[in-house]
């Protein structure tokens, strides 16, 4: 049986464990994590492998197929060189990197040990996207609007800039990414933060941006607003949700969740939201939210992430992996490129 190790064992890490333990298929040999008391945890939920602290003696004795990085942001960069050194396939959670020139000699090395790898961008599995790719063949869009608003997770380094990257790098890349995967690659981003609505006595060591805008101009043309936060105390914040706009039709994309189109037929014409709205003729009238057609997520998209990935290790074929990491480093630079545009108040082209 093929043997699969991990490294961070905190959060994200628990998440894929709990897939793992639905598959029979693999061996859980090895777990890692700096506090040893976290690999163990994982070990006793596993009923298999060995704990350790050294990610390398834990490559040395367990000789893993297959690993699954689960580390913070800021920790990247000689756990993934040792395991391309080394040949071994992995998956790994977003953001890749932080800091671009890391971002992009990973990604040279990835590329040139020809590695089958993995990011976890989970939302890319899931069913509502066959709807959205139906939608995107029928109507050209022409503009996009994301919103996400929430609270500020509880792991400590997230609350720093330096060591998470900052609010829309560590938290809204999947939006970024779902853009990306659904209107192609960006050209320019203008983005502002803002700062001040979370106090230290709230959050002692908060030093990140409590939320951001961002203008983007895609290199088809669309154009695209995004608007995220962390800022929100119960009952602030809103839906994970993205507008997607052509002449004749529009889509509503709830991450995760659902996608609700208006305007295919004549039938789902009406716009769903409450009270007065302009209609195509310039009139005022009231909306139907009834209408629309709706396609609701039905899947664990988490769960086929790691299978794919998985299955790919197993077969030698990575082909049907969504987000390997050439692509994932896509979504990063785009993410990136916000952040250079927050600090120097200027947009920024996109570069890989
Ligand atoms: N795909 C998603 O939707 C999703 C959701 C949550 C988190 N994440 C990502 O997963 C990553 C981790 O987040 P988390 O919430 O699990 O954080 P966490 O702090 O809960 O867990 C990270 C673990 O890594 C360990 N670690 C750090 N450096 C290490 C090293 N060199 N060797 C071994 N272990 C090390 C830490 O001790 C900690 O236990 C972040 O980048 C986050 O963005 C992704």
């Amino acid at each position: 049986m093929k043997k699969l190790a991990m490294i961070g064992c905190g959060g994200i890490g628990g998440y894929h464990l709990g897939h793992f333990l639905q598959f029979k298929d693999i061996e859980l040999a090895g777990f890692c994590d700096l506090i040893i008391s976290r690999a163990e945890e994982f070990v006793r939920r596993a009923g298999s492998g060995k704990a350790y602290v050294d990610y390398r003696k834990m490559l040395d004795e367990v000789q893993p197929d297959m690993v699954f990085v689960c580390i913070p942001p800021y920790a990247h960069g000689q756990i993934e060189f040792e395991l391309i050194e080394r040949g071994i396939p992995f998956f790994v959670e977003k953001p890749i990197a932080i800091d671009e020139d890391l971002a992009r000699e990973l990604n040279k090395r990835v590329t040139e040990k020809g590695l089958i790898t993995a990011v976890g961008f989970q939302c890319r599995y899931d069913n509502i996207n066959d709807a959205a790719f139906q939608f995107f063949k029928q109507e050209q869009v022409i503009v996009a609007q994301a919103s996400r608003v929430g609270g500020v997770p509880g792991v400590e380094w997230w609350r720093n800039k330096a060591q998470s990257g900052g609010q829309l790098v560590e938290q809204t890349i999947h939006q970024l990414d779902i853009l990306r995967y659904f209107l192609g690659e960006p050209e320019y981003v203008y983005s502002v933060a803002a700062r001040g609505y979370i106090s230290q006595k709230e959050w002692p060591g908060y030093f990140t941006d409590d939320l951001s805008t961002t203008l983007i101009v895609f290199k088809n043309g669309v154009q695209a607003t995004m608007m995220t936060g962390c800022y929100a105390l119960e009952g602030a914040a809103w839906d994970s949700k993205m507008t997607f706009g052509g002449r004749n039709a529009r889509m509503d994309y709830v991450l995760c969740e659902r996608v609700t189109v208006y305007g295919l037929t004549p039938e789902d014409a009406a716009p769903e939201v409450e009270g007065l709205v302009i209609k195509g003729d310039g009139a005022l009238r009231r909306s139907d939210s009834e209408k629309g057609i709706t396609t609701r997520s039905n899947v664990d998209f988490g769960l086929i992430c790691d299978r794919t990935f998985i299955d790919a290790v197993l077969t030698g074929d990575g082909s049907k992996i969504r987000s390997p990491y050439g692509d994932a480093y896509k979504t990063v630079m785009f993410a990136l490129a916000c952040n250079k545009s927050m600090a120097t108040g200027q947009p920024v082209k996109i570069e890989y």
